[in-house]
């Protein structure tokens, strides 16, 4: 991307081109990422795949504050969210102490909260004051113990009244998780701001895939709609089986390798 996003940029692209979001949670492959797509979300999955956890709920505001750092480090030209964790944000005053800190102690350009109407009061907290929002609704990560299981959302008159009660608290963009193709483009016309989907189909602003997930690094369970564009393990396996071999027989290091 040629200039760095604002949320104007973002909010602009909606009828013009689709917007492309990826996760990264390190320096190194954010900076490897930041020039290909619009904008890079610290995700809470970091819990699950960085840290081998079950779910996101218990990644913690010093986590996603270095995750943060190191990505906003890596990528300083990119559009950077942090993704606000699990008991973060259970009430106005907590939300805006937490997104303060997001804003003083990293560069992130603005944080993400799930949750749809019943946030709306959080959210418009929050921008009164200067922040810079995401929505997201539809599956919620962070509901799933309480939801019992990773539930796809699909009560489309709910979702539309949820996707407008987050503009109308003004959110720049919206994450919209787990939902019928069908239900998604009605949610997506329903509002100004972009509707950015992942396991939402083609008919939305944009896509959002986790890092891990997209480049085939995470082998335990592929969902859906997660496409392999690189398949990561088989890779790196290799490599290291390379290595591991060539150390064992002696055929590393050879001169070129040595001082
Ligand atoms: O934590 C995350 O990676 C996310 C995306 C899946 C939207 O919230
Ligand atoms: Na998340």
């Amino acid at each position: 991307m040629a200039k760095k996003h604002t949320i104007d940029t973002i909010k602009a692209a909606k009828n013009s081109e689709k917007l492309v979001m990826i996760t990264a949670y390190d320096a190194l492959f954010a900076k490897l990422f930041s020039p290909l797509v619009d904008m890079i979300l610290v995700g809470d999955s970091l819990n699950m795949i960085f840290a081998a956890k079950p779910d996101t709920l218990s990644a913690s505001m010093e986590q996603m504050l270095y995750h943060t750092q190191a990505v906003c480090a890596g990528a300083p030209e990119s559009f950077t969210i942090f993704d606000m964790p699990y008991g973060s944000y259970t009430n106005k005053k907590d939300a805006l102490k937490n997104a303060i800190r997001v804003y003083q102690e990293s560069y992130a350009d603005a944080v993400k909260l799930e949750g749809g109407k019943e946030k709306c009061h959080i959210v418009s907290h929050l921008t009164k004051n200067g922040i810079a929002v995401m929505g997201h609704i539809g599956l919620l990560p962070q509901h799933v113990r309480g939801a019992g299981g990773y539930k796809v959302a699909n009560n489309k008159d709910k979702l539309i009244e949820d996707a407008k009660a987050l503009e109308d608290a003004g959110v720049f963009a919206i994450i919209l998780e787990g939902v019928k193709a069908d239900i998604a483009k009605d949610i997506t016309a329903s509002v100004e701001v972009p509707v950015i989907g992942i396991g939402a189909g083609k008919d939305v602003d944009g896509q959002v895939l986790v890092w891990s997930d997209m480049l085939g690094f995470f082998e335990d369970f592929k969902p859906k709609f997660v496409k392999r564009y690189l398949n990561g393990a088989k890779l790196v396996k290799e490599a290291v089986a390379a290595y591991a071999q060539e150390v064992k027989n002696g055929r590393f290091p050879t001169k070129d390798y040595s001082y």
